[in-house]
C-alpha cells in the first residue's frame, strides 16, 4: 500500500514536471485507478475493451478520474478551461465552496462494479438519433447488462425500438427528466450553475417537485469531472469545437464502466437528418452546434473498425 502511494506520489511528481515543461498541465489530474489498457485478460468476456491495443492505450492512459469527489480535485488550468466553456465569471474558490456543499448531499464514493477477470459487464450506450426509429433494438439493448441512456431518451412509448431497461441516464439541467430511484443519474455539469441547480433541486425545492420534478434516488447520484471532460476535449478531440457533446463523452464515459461496448442511436438516420427518435422533425439536417460532430462520429467508426466497440447504425 505504502509503496503504491510512493508509486502514485513518483508518478504525480514526473507528471508535474512533464506538465511544467511541455504540455498542459491537464496531466496533473491523471487518473491512477483505472490502469490502462493492458495485456492480460482482465474481464471475463471473450474480449475486453481493457485489453491491450497501441492507439487505445494511448489516448486512454492519461484519462483523469471520471466522476467528481471530495477528494479528486481539479487543478487551476482545468478549472479555467471549463469556466471558460460557457462563460462563466466566478471564480475558482467559488467552485470549491460549491463542490463542498454538493459532497454534503450526494454520496462521495460513486459506485459502480469495477472490471474484475471474473466479471463481463457489457453494456449499451443508447444515443437519441432518428435512426432508432423502426430498429426493433429493445430486446437486444435490454439484454444487456448495463443500458446507458442520454438526456430525454425516453423508454415509454418507444420499448420496441430503445428497450425499457436504463441503468445510469446522463444529463444536465436543460434535459433534466424524472428517473426511476434505480436508476443512476450521471450528471454532466457544464458550468457552475449547473451543480448549483443540483443542489436546488434537491433541498429546497424537494417538496415541489415531489409530484412534478426531480425524483431521483440521492443515493445514486454520479457527477462527471470537469477534468474528464477537458481530457475528452483535449486528447480525443484535439481540441475541435469548443468542447465535446454529451453523447459523445457518455461513450468515452462507457468504456470505464463496461467490459464490453455495444452503441445504439449514434448519427444521422438514412435520409441524413440528425433528429430524434421521440420527435417529429421540425428543423431537418440540424447541426451539431459547438461540438465537433463529424470527428466525434468517425471516431465511433474507427472504435468499431478497430473492434473495440460494436456500432448499431439503426435503420
Ligand atoms: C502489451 O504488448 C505489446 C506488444 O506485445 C507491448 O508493446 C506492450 O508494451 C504491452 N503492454 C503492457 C501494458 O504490458
Ligand atoms: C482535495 O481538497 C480537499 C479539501 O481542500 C483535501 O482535503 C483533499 O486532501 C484534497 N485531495 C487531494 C487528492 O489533493
Ligand atoms: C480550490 O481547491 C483546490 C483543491 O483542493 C486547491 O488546490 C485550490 O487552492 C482551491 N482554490 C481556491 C481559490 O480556494
Ligand atoms: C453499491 O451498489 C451495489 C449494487 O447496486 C449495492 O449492493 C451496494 O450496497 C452499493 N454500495 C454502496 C456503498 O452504496
Ligand atoms: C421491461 O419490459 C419487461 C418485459 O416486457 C418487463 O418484464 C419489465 O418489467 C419492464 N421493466 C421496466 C423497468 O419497465
Ligand atoms: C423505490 O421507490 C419505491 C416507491 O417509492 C419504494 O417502495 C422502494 O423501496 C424504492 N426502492 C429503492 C431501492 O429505494
Ligand atoms: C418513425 O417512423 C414512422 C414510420 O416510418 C414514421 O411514421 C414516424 O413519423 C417516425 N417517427 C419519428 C419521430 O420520426
Amino acid at each position: 500500500m505504502l509503496q503504491r502511494k510512493l508509486l502514485i506520489f513518483f508518478v504525480l511528481l514526473c507528471a508535474t514536471a512533464i506538465g511544467v515543461f511541455s504540455r498542459a498541465s491537464w496531466i496533473l489530474d491523471v487518473y491512477q485507478d483505472f490502469f490502462p489498457p493492458q495485456n492480460e485478460s482482465v474481464c471475463a468476456c471473450n474480449k475486453c475493451l481493457m485489453d491491450y491495443d497501441p492507439w487505445l492505450s494511448e489516448l486512454m492512459k492519461e484519462s483523469p478520474e471520471p466522476f467528481l469527489s471530495p477528494t479528486n480535485n481539479i487543478s487551476e488550468d482545468t478549472f479555467n478551461w471549463w469556466k471558460h466553456i460557457q462563460t462563466d465569471r466566478r471564480s475558482f474558490a467559488f467552485y470549491n465552496e460549491t463542490v463542498n456543499k454538493v459532497f454534503q448531499i450526494f454520496p462521495t464514493k460513486v459506485n459502480f462494479t469495477r472490471s474484475s477477470p471474473d466479471l463481463c459487464r457489457t453494456c449499451a450506450v443508447v444515443g437519441n438519433s432518428g435512426n432508432l426509429n423502426g430498429s426493433r433494438y429493445g430486446p437486444l439493448i435490454d439484454f444487456h447488462d448495463i443500458v446507458i441512456r442520454i438526456n430525454l431518451g425516453p423508454t415509454k412509448g418507444f420499448e420496441r425500438d430503445v428497450g425499457n431497461k436504463t441503468t445510469y441516464h446522463v444529463m444536465y439541467p436543460r434535459s433534466f427528466k424524472k428517473l426511476d430511484n434505480t436508476t443512476h443519474l450521471v450528471f454532466f455539469p457544464f458550468k457552475i450553475s449547473d451543480l448549483l441547480w443540483l443542489i436546488r433541486s434537491f433541498t429546497q425545492r424537494q417538496k415541489e417537485t415531489a409530484k412534478s420534478g426531480v425524483k431521483t434516488n440521492t443515493n445514486l447520484v454520479m457527477i462527471l469531472s470537469p477534468a474528464f471532460m477537458k481530457y475528452v476535449h483535449y486528447v480525443w478531440l484535439e481540441k475541435h469545437g469548443r468542447y465535446p457533446s454529451t453523447g459523445f463523452l457518455t461513450l468515452v464515459l462507457s468504456l470505464y464502466l463496461c467490459d464490453e461496448v455495444n452503441v445504439f442511436g449514434f448519427g444521422a438516420d438514412k435520409k441524413g437528418n440528425w433528429n430524434h427518435y421521440y420527435e417529429e422533425i421540425k428543423n431537418k439536417r440540424l447541426r451539431t452546434g459547438h461540438h465537433p460532430g463529424k470527428l466525434e462520429y468517425q471516431y465511433i467508426e474507427k472504435l468499431h473498425k478497430q473492434r473495440k466497440i460494436h456500432f448499431f447504425r439503426g435503420w
